[in-house]
């Protein structure tokens, strides 16, 4: 599969495409100052990404349909050039809130669609408004929902994902990596057993050899297979870092030396809701 910055969409088995890479938006709200989202939406879209993640949950759905909004209105892309991925929070995930929740993005945005709209966790929290439910105790409020549907997977070489991906592969099912850089690191919903992967030895070794950064390298690694990847950043240089990544390629021995990276552990592992009847990281993918 040939990649380039100006052509890097994928097919789906639907007919529509995918853009290989894209753009994370989730940043602690608490300290993250306000606006930050639609720089970083404005500048990933001026260095070539098409392709944003938000979620009504992450509190700067708005930032990122503003910075789409003003760049179609500056003339620098057509809403179809864009693809933008939403995601219903585990509160709402009643078949009957679906579709208002979904309007309530579009509103959010001011957009009229969204490309791809998924299921943010495969586990739901009582139904309502409340983003984070607890009762009086500080218990969590869980709730039983009947899922049988896809969710976005974590992925990078500390967690390769072969069977996953395997699968998928046969079935024409994209995988959308989400942590692909090994996350932000941060212990209220991380697992911290493993070592930074920015910091493995091999991939700074292979940086060095092409020129690149460790985080270039792991994203060129899931590119190179096919997995879409999304890594979030607010800093101007990181974003376009993250997108000079088509200029170089992984021979296949690489390729195997960062599969055999694979740890099968999780970074996001949500441990705090590992007793939900439906905590789905106690089974194998
Ligand atoms: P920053 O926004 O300061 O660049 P996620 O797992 O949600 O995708 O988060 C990725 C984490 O990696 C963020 O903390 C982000 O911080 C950081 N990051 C993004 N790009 C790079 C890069 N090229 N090199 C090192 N760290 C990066």
């Amino acid at each position: 599969m040939y990649l380039s910055a100006t052509n890097h969409r994928i097919p789906l088995s639907d007919g529509n495409s995918i853009p290989i890479i894209g753009l994370g938006t989730y940043s602690e709200p608490k300290l993250t100052p306000k606006g930050t989202c639609a720089k970083s939406a404005k500048i990933a879209i001026d260095s070539g990404y098409r392709h944003i993640d938000g979620a009504y949950v992450y509190r700067n759905e708005h930032e990122v349909g503003e910075a789409i909004r003003e760049k179609i209105a500056e003339g620098k892309v057509r809403r179809e050039d864009i693809f933008y991925c939403g995601k219903l929070w585990a509160t709402r995930h009643e078949p009957e809130m679906v579709r208002p929740t979904l309007e309530k993005t579009l509103n959010v945005l001011q957009l009229d669609y969204v490309d791809l709209y998924i299921i943010e966790i495969p586990m739901a929290l009582k139904p309502g408004d409340e983003i984070y439910p607890k009762d009086e105790n500080g218990k969590w409020l869980y709730h039983k929902s009947n899922l049988c549907a896809t969710w976005e997977v974590e992925c990078h070489p500390y967690f390769t994902q072969p069977k996953l991906l395997k699968f998928c592969q046969q079935h024409d099912i994209v995988i959308i990596a989400h942590s692909p850089l090994g996350t932000s690191r941060n212990p209220s919903w991380v697992n911290l057993s493993s070592p930074p992967l920015l910091r493995d030895e091999l991939l700074n070794a292979l940086g060095k050899k092409y020129k690149k950064t460790a985080a270039q390298v792991v994203l060129r690694f899931n590119i190179q297979r096919g997995v879409v990847v999304i890594p979030k950043s607010s800093n101007p240089e990181r974003i376009k870092e993250n997108f000079q990544i088509f200029d170089f390629s992984l021979t296949e021995e690489e390729m195997k030396d960062i599969e055999g990276l694979n740890k099968n552990v999780r970074f996001v592992d949500m441990f705090m809701w590992c007793d939900h009847p439906e905590y789905p990281f106690h089974d194998e993918y």
